[in-house]
């Protein structure tokens, strides 16, 4: 790779910890990338707020990333894709890849031909989730489930407690009375449930999400831009968070699997 932006980070962003489950699958498939991961868990959760904010809050982080001459932005965020990143495209030079929900794999895999998708209700509302709900409406019956509670669940580290797990039973029970085989998983939060989530639908239901399809879209991209870190770069990966309440350490070291150093975002990207 000649191209001299090959050196430079990919930024990657959420409205909390929950991107972690994306970035992970980045660093598994291109180790030698420097990463820079910011967990915007001050605002979480998104799903909440209005689209404006959202699109401030992801204007704010993506500046930030620009200030550190990322070659690439992902955002590891469905809230976010689907509140910002329409406006976000056209405002820098830089490759953006985006979430979506895992409904086309789905799709093609499912036996009954009902498939599952949680996710926050403001990604369920989006446009970009009624197309997609759309292309394969006459393909297959798609049932969601909003899960108001789940991603302040994660961004706590709490992933298996009482309460976790009775907010998941009560989010999956509609989903398994329907027959669904497959439950999609629309929120970057969500993977980190994912065991419990499987040991509560059990083993005859399958549980996906799109962190894998990411890293690989994100691959093929930069391979196509020629961008791609060669062999010979790191691959050092970096955390910021805006909570500064000193929870941010423990639980991104946590999901992360290693202890890791956060630094608390700069001022200017905090409001
Ligand atoms: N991880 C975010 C997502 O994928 C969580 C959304 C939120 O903060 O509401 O949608």
């Amino acid at each position: 790779m000649t191209d001299k932006n090959a050196a430079n980070p990919i930024g990657v962003f959420d409205s909390g910890v929950g991107g972690l489950s994306v970035l992970r699958e980045i660093h598994k498939l291109l180790p030698h990338e420097n990463l820079l991961y910011v967990a915007d868990s001050a605002h979480a959760p998104y799903g909440d707020k209005s689209k404006e904010f959202v699109l401030e809050r992801s204007t704010a982080i993506v500046d930030f990333f620009v200030s550190h001459q990322v070659k690439a932005v992902v955002v590891a965020c469905n809230t976010a894709t689907g509140a910002a990143v329409k406006e976000l495209r056209p405002t820098i030079n830089q490759t953006i890849i985006a979430m979506e929900p895992a409904v086309k794999p789905a799709a093609e895999r499912t036996q009954t031909g009902i498939i599952g998708v949680l996710a926050t209700s403001r990604t369920l509302s989006s446009n970009n989730f009624q197309i997609l709900f759309a292309r394969f409406a006459d393909q297959v019956k798609i049932i969601t489930q909003a899960c108001p509670g789940l991603v302040e669940q994660v961004e706590r580290g709490d992933l298996s407690s009482d309460k976790t797990r009775a907010l998941i039973v009560q989010y999956v029970q509609p989903l398994v009375a329907q027959n669904v085989d497959i439950i999609v998983l629309g929120c970057t939060h969500y993977p980190f449930l994912v065991s419990l989530i499987q040991e509560i639908v059990g083993s005859s239901i399958a549980v996906i999400d799109s962190g894998a399809a990411i890293a690989r879209e994100l691959k093929s991209r930069l391979e196509k831009a020629e961008i791609l870190a060669g062999p010979h770069h790191p691959g050092p990966v970096r955390f910021w968070s805006s909570d500064g309440n000193g929870q941010a350490k423990q639980v991104i070291s946590q999901l992360w699997g290693a202890d890791v150093e956060v630094d608390i975002m700069p001022e200017r990207v905090l409001a």
